[in-house]
């Protein structure tokens, strides 16, 4: 691809402070634990975490430092071994079926791979449909839910009276990715968790998606916890990075705190392998 002056970005520009907004989502000392004895893994030790409104947030480390076991404890997929955690300043309670279906109206999530999060059975409008229904939108006139699912795919460059009868097999994956964010752009949840979303497509895709998330961040006022093993990813992407190994966040705070002046070790080498991180965004290159 060409490198020319409208694919580069300047990474300050879009950066929010955050500080002083409420808080969305909050830990002290979220602990998993996985086995005993000689076996146990200490897959998530203690961590301490404050996400606020509107925040763009990254949790960086290297394969098996935790990530997706602190993604899933967050989506309350799994149990805590220790640890609370705190929903727009309360503390969260998923005891029964119930509330658990109630606190997922405020969080959701995109994955690695998009193939494994739909019913290959259901047609992309039916998929589309189901989110507006979510909404408590059932009642709506068949005009205006056809105008919000064609609102929801232009967000996302994607033309749905091309998409209308197709299954999702039959979308590539970066179509399909981006029909991720269109159903997240349906449902508005208060806050969005993004577990590698982009490792599975080309970089020309995966600037794209970046991207969008950004739109997705601006228009709405989500929270976004994008999860990456790619420091130069959550550097270009965040307000805010947790540096994550074997476990435990070495280090947090603002992108520019964390990436112009790392004070980790784990950090420094992490930086390391991406030579090019404090200079302006290629977006040809990521
Ligand atoms: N269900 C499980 N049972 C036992 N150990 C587990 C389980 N899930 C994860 N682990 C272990 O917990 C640690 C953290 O795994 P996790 O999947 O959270 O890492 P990750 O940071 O998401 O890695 P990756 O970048 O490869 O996705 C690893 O040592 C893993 O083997
Ligand atoms: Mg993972």
């Amino acid at each position: 691809m060409k490198n020319d002056a409208s694919t580069t970005v300047n990474m300050q520009e879009h950066r929010l402070d955050v500080k002083n907004r409420p808080m969305c989502l909050s830990g002290k000392g979220v602990t998993k634990y996985f086995g005993f004895g000689k076996k146990l893994t200490k897959a998530v030790d203690h961590v301490d975490f404050e996400f606020h409104e509107g925040e763009l947030v990254s949790i960086v480390g290297e394969s098996g430092s935790g990530k997706t076991t602190l993604s899933k404890m967050l989506l309350g997929l799994i149990n805590t071994t220790d640890g609370e955690i705190y929903f727009q300043g309360q503390k969260r309670d998923i005891s029964t079926r119930h509330k658990k279906k109630e606190y997922w109206k405020g969080i959701q999530a995109i994955f690695q791979d998009p193939f494994s999060s739909f019913n290959t059975f259901n047609r992309i409008d039916t998929v589309l449909l189901d989110c507006i229904n979510m909404r408590g939108g059932k009642h709506l006139s068949k005009d205006k839910k056809f105008e919000m699912m064609t609102e929801a795919c232009s967000f996302v460059n994607l033309k749905f009276a091309e998409l209308t009868n197709k299954y999702p097999f039959e979308l590539s994956g970066g179509q399909m990715q981006r029909l991720m964010i269109a159903r997240i752009f349906l449902l508005k949840p208060k806050i969005l968790l993004a577990d590698e979303p982009t490792s599975m497509i080309d970089a020309c895709s995966r600037a794209t998606i970046l991207d969008m998330l950004l739109n997705l961040r601006n228009e709405t006022g989500m929270t976004i916890i994008f999860i990456t093993h790619d420091i130069g990813l959550a550097y270009y992407i965040s307000d805010s990075i947790y540096i994550m190994e074997h476990g435990k966040f070495v280090e947090s705070g603002s992108a520019d705190e964390v990436i112009l002046h790392p004070k980790a070790a784990y950090t420094r080498r992490l930086i390391s392998d991406v030579p090019k991180i404090h200079e302006a965004w290629d977006l040809s290159t990521v």
